[in-house]
């Protein structure tokens, strides 16, 4: 191959590569997110009932996988955090219940 047939080659590899997306798309119904089976651990501490609201917008997931050493401060920061800046529909009155469910359920308060 001659070294200036090379432009041409790679005009014709981005077109091509271009139509195909363009395709996909035109065919794409919608995407079904996977069901979600995480939940909160039940529990008899008050707090429990009232973290109901922490899977309004995102999965337990997110509150199951937090780190097993995180301490009650961590929690509280992490519920006024949820409150204050993503406006989560949390009572200021029901904040230190529902850390306290937290942080022995998920935290470093847990039962050995
Ligand atoms: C109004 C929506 C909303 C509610 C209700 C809510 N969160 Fe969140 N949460 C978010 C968003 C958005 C993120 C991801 C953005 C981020 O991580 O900064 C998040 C992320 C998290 C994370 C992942 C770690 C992290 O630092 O991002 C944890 C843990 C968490 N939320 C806990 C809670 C708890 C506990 C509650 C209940 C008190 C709660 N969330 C209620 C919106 C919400």
């Amino acid at each position: 191959m001659q070294l200036n047939s090379l432009p041409m080659m790679c005009g014709l590899a981005a077109s091509l590569s271009l139509l195909t997306p363009l395709s996909t798309l035109a065919t794409t119904k919608g995407y079904v997110a996977p069901a979600d089976t995480v939940q909160l651990k039940s529990s008899a501490l008050p707090g429990f009932a009232k973290a109901s609201v922490c899977y309004a917008c995102h999965s337990a997931e997110y509150i199951v996988y937090q780190p097993p050493t995180a301490a009650r401060p961590y929690w509280n920061a992490m519920v006024n955090r949820m409150k204050n800046v993503f406006n989560a529909p949390v009572q200021e009155a029901d904040i230190p219940e529902i850390v306290d469910y937290l942080v022995k359920t998920y935290g470093n308060e847990q039962p050995k």
